[in-house]
C-alpha cells in the first residue's frame, strides 16, 4: 500500500468550518498546551532585520552594506524583510487580489482542484498523512513553476480570470529576486558568487513552487495554530505576508517574535537546504502562524529549491577542524518526503541529518 496516494481521513475545509459559525474549535485542531500561542515574553520587543536591496544597484559601498546586512540576518535570525527588491507594488497587489478571489469562489469550484498527498498540487487542507494527527487552522493552494516538466497549468485555478497569468508573472519576478539573494548569500558565506546556485543544480534546474496559505477566522484562536512550528525544507523562501493581518512568528532563542510586515516588502527565510550547504553557518529557523477571531489572513510562500535528485551536503570550504561536517548529504526529493508524511515538526528533520 502506498500511504501517499490518498489522505488518511476525509478532508474538511477549514474555511467551511469557519463559515459554519460554530463557536468552538473541533478537537482535531486543538493543540497540546505547550504548542498553543502564548503572549511573547514581556520586554521582548524584537523584530526581524530589514534589508534594503537598493544598495546592490549602486557603488561598492552600497553593495557591501547590503551583503553585510544579509550576512548578519542569515546568521542571527535566518529571517529578514527585503525592501527595494525590484518586484512592483502593482504586481504584488494584483497577485494578492487574484488569490483572495480564488479563496472566495464557491466551494464547489475550489473542490475541483482538491489535492492528494501524491504531489500536493492543488487545493489542500493538511500537511502530512498521519492518521489522527492534530491539524492546523488553514487551507492552501500549492502549485509548481519549475522544472517545466512538472509545471501543469491545468492544476492552477482557471478562476479568477487573470489568476494564471498573474501568478506566472509573479513566479518569474520572485524567482529573479531569489537569483539575486542566492548570489548575495554565497558572497556572505565567503564563497564564490555562484556557489549556492551551482550547488542547487544551476538557475535552469532549480525547483520553484508556491503555496498560497489561507487562514480563515477562528472562534478560539488561543487553542490552535494556522501553521505549526516548522522550518522550511527547501532552499530559500520568499513570503508575501498579508498586508492587513499579522500572524507570522519567528523563534529567536526561546521567544516567539511577531513579524510586523513592511508594506510591499517580502519576508525572506533560509531553508534547511541552505543550512545544510552552509554547514549551519546560516540557520533555517522555526516559525509558526497564529490565527485570530476577527479577520482572515492570506500569505504567499514562494519556495526556491535545489534540483530534486542532487545529493546536497555541507560545502567543503565550510568544513574545518574547528567546524566538522555537521550533516550527511541527501537529495531534496528524499528530504521533502519527511514533511509530506509527518507534517510540520519543528526542526526534527534537519537534526536527523546530523552525522553520527
Ligand atoms: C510557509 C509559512 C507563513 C505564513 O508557508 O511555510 O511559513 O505567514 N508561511 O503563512
Ligand atoms: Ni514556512
Amino acid at each position: 500500500m502506498d500511504c501517499f496516494q490518498e489522505w488518511p481521513e476525509p478532508i474538511v475545509r477549514v474555511q467551511a468550518l469557519s463559515e459554519s459559525g460554530a463557536g468552538v474549535v473541533p478537537d482535531r485542531y486543538v493543540k497540546p498546551l505547550s504548542e498553543r500561542p502564548r503572549d511573547a515574553a514581556p520586554g521582548k520587543e524584537l523584530s526581524i532585520p530589514i534589508v534594503d536591496l537598493d544598495g546592490l544597484a549602486g557603488g561598492a559601498a552600497g553593495c557591501r552594506a547590503a551583503i553585510q546586512a544579509v550576512s548578519d540576518a542569515c546568521r542571527e535570525w535566518g529571517f529578514f524583510q527585503v525592501v527595494n527588491h525590484g518586484v512592483s507594488a502593482e504586481l504584488i497587489r494584483k497577485t494578492r487580489e487574484a488569490w483572495r478571489g480564488f479563496f472566495h469562489l464557491p466551494m464547489a469550484e475550489k473542490q475541483a482542484y482538491a489535492n492528494s498527498p501524491k504531489t500536493y498540487e492543488g487545493y489542500g487542507s493538511r500537511l502530512g498523512v498521519e492518521k489522527g494527527a492534530i491539524l492546523d487552522w488553514g487551507d492552501y493552494f500549492f502549485l509548481h513553476f519549475r522544472p517545466g516538466s512538472i509545471k501543469n497549468l491545468n492544476k492552477w485555478p482557471s478562476q479568477p480570470d487573470s489568476c494564471r497569468e498573474i501568478t506566472e508573472e509573479y513566479g518569474r519576478e520572485v524567482a529573479k529576486l531569489c537569483g539575486v539573494l542566492m548570489r548575495v548569500m554565497s558572497i556572505s558565506l565567503g564563497l564564490d558568487v555562484e556557489f549556492l546556485q551551482t550547488a542547487f543544480g544551476g538557475e535552469e534546474e532549480v525547483g520553484t513552487c508556491l503555496r498560497v496559505n489561507y487562514y480563515p477566522k477562528c472562534p478560539q484562536p488561543d487553542l490552535t495554530l494556522g501553521l505549526s512550528a516548522h522550518s522550511d525544507p527547501g532552499g530559500l523562501t520568499v513570503l508575501l505576508a498579508d498586508d492587513r493581518v499579522k500572524g507570522l512568528q519567528v523563534l529567536k532563542g526561546d521567544a516567539w517574535v511577531t513579524v510586523h510586515p513592511v508594506p510591499n516588502a517580502f519576508i525572506v527565510n533560509v531553508g534547511d537546504q541552505i543550512q545544510v550547504l552552509s554547514n549551519a553557518v546560516f540557520k533555517s529557523v522555526e516559525h509558526r502562524v497564529l490565527v485570530n477571531a476577527e479577520q482572515e489572513r492570506l500569505s504567499l510562500a514562494f519556495f526556491y529549491n535545489p534540483k530534486s535528485d542532487l545529493p546536497l551536503g555541507p560545502a567543503k570550504e565550510l568544513v574545518t577542524l574547528e567546524r566538522p561536517q555537521l550533516y550527511q548529504p541527501m537529495t531534496f526529493s528524499e528530504y521533502r518526503l519527511y514533511i509530506r508524511k509527518n507534517g510540520p515538526k519543528g526542526k526534527a528533520q534537519v537534526e536527523s541529518l546530523k552525522a553520527k
